[in-house]
């Protein structure tokens, strides 16, 4: 009995040996398995890496040559536009956002330097989009600081994988989020204004004690990087950017007449449609002015916007007019003792002297800047290539418009002069 027992405890033993060599086994296999699996997944999930759309390297194009006008680095450039591939969808945005930690390290949010000129004097900026999560991404990195703050505001009838990519993005960068309250934004309609002004109004409330407010949509880029768009805005000294001009018979139409937004079946029209019925004139004296919808305005004037009686009073006149974000911050600035006011006897702004945007409107062509190199789309160029050297020469902030099914190599080579600048300017005393 003993002795039996004794061999069926060394037999036991063995067993138990064998059953712990077999199970840590197995672990070890379940662990180098679901790890693969986890790569394997983690690479699906995050879809296309993103310097795979990046052409320039791919393709053999230097963009010091495309600055240059070089004839072989264009001859490139416009051969790659016939066949790049559809830019990453957004819901590959939404993957990349899944993992923070991963978007945050390939993006190079963290490798961002700044001076301490830029460190002192933080901006806001009110990002208006509908579509195209990517090139958002891409737009959001071209501006981005750590000590910024940006507001997203993104339309109530963008698509589902485009909103969830946009809280993506706000969820993994601390300075930026998505707007209080969101608009279903229709062409020509006060709700543009309004998208902005809900991002205005969330920007003061935020603790980031920003100098300047700066509104881009979707299609806009930088020309200018971070510390060399805060010296100039410093020298600005508390005045305002923005266009502002008297207007046009034609433009005036626009707010002397009332227009209807929504339908019988109170559904929004595609564009405001004109009546018969006049309007009264602007509330408080209001001289209007007309302009674009894009600004850079001081903390000051803001603030004046959010909390004064009188503009509220415009704003509900401006509702049934047709594009008010075009007349209601080029009058608001005439106002007589706004901060930075522009005198109502000052001449005309144009957007060609305004820094904010750099448009080519295709009917001014060849009489005041070059034709365009890339496509019309409404009359407005999307920019190619053969425009890098006008673009950054040209003296403005922001350009309009850019589109990466257009023309990757221009996007790519502003983002690489940028970030080129950036670091040139931040680490030369
Ligand atoms: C996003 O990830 C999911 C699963 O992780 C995958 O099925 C899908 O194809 C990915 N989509 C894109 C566009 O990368
Ligand atoms: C960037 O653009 C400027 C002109 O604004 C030019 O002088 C400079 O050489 C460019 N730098 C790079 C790295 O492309």
């Amino acid at each position: 009995m003993n002795s039996c027992n004794r061999h069926l405890n060394r037999r036991r033993a063995l067993l138990f040996l064998l059953l712990s060599v077999l199970a840590f086994c197995s672990l070890i296999i379940y662990v180098i398995i679901t790890n693969d699996i986890n790569i394997i997944k983690s690479r699906q999930a995050r879809g296309p890496t993103d310097t795979q759309w990046r052409f320039t390297g791919q393709h053999g194009i230097n963009c010091l040559d495309i600055y240059d006008m070089d004839p072989v680095a264009l001859g490139k450039s416009l051969e790659l536009r016939r066949k790049v591939p559809p830019p990453p969808s957004d819901k590959s945005v939404v993957n990349a956002t899944l993992d923070c930690g991963q978007f945050l390290a390939s993006g190079r949010y963290s490798e961002v330097q700044i001076s301490e000129q830029e460190l002192n004097f933080p901006l806001a900026f009110s990002l208006v989009v509908h579509k195209d999560a990517h090139m958002v991404e891409r737009l959001l990195r071209a501006i981005y600081a750590p000590h910024n703050i940006y507001c997203i505001h993104y339309d109530l009838k963008s698509s589902s994988a485009f909103t969830e990519a946009i809280h993506g993005l706000a969820r993994c960068l601390p300075n930026v989020f998505v707007a209080s309250q969101l608009e279903t934004v229709q062409y020509g309609g006060i709700s543009r204004l309004r998208a902005d002004l809900n991002c205005l109004s969330d920007l003061l409330n935020s603790k980031i004690r920003w100098r300047y407010a700066i509104n881009l949509c979707g299609q806009d880029f930088p020309l200018r990087s971070n510390a060399e768009l805060v010296s100039e805005l410093k020298a600005l000294n508390g005045m305002n950017m923005l266009e502002t001009i008297r207007p046009s018979a034609y433009k005036k139409e626009r707010f002397t007449v009332s227009y209807k937004l929504k339908d019988a079946q109170s559904r929004y029209l595609d564009v405001p449609v004109k009546t018969n019925q006049k309007k009264q004139p602007p509330p408080h004296d209001i001289e209007i002015f007309v302009g674009s919808a894009y600004f850079v305005l001081s903390q000051e004037f803001v603030n004046f916007v959010h909390w004064s009686p009188q503009v509220k009073d415009f704003l509900a006149w401006s509702e049934d007019t047709y594009s008010p974000d075009e007349h209601f911050w080029a009058s608001l600035i005439r106002t007589p003792g706004v901060p930075g006011e522009i005198k109502r006897s000052d001449p005309d702004i144009i957007d060609l002297m305004s820094k904010t945007r750099l448009v080519k409107w295709q009917y001014l062509e060849g009489k005041l800047y070059p034709a365009c190199t890339g496509i019309h789309v409404h009359s407005v160029c999307i920019y190619a290539a053969a425009e890098l050297r006008w673009l950054l020469n040209n003296g403005h902030w922001f350009a309009n418009k850019f589109d990466l099914k257009v023309d990757p190599v221009v996007i790519e080579c502003l983002e690489r002069n940028l970030t080129e600048r950036q670091r040139a300017m931040v680490t030369t005393p």
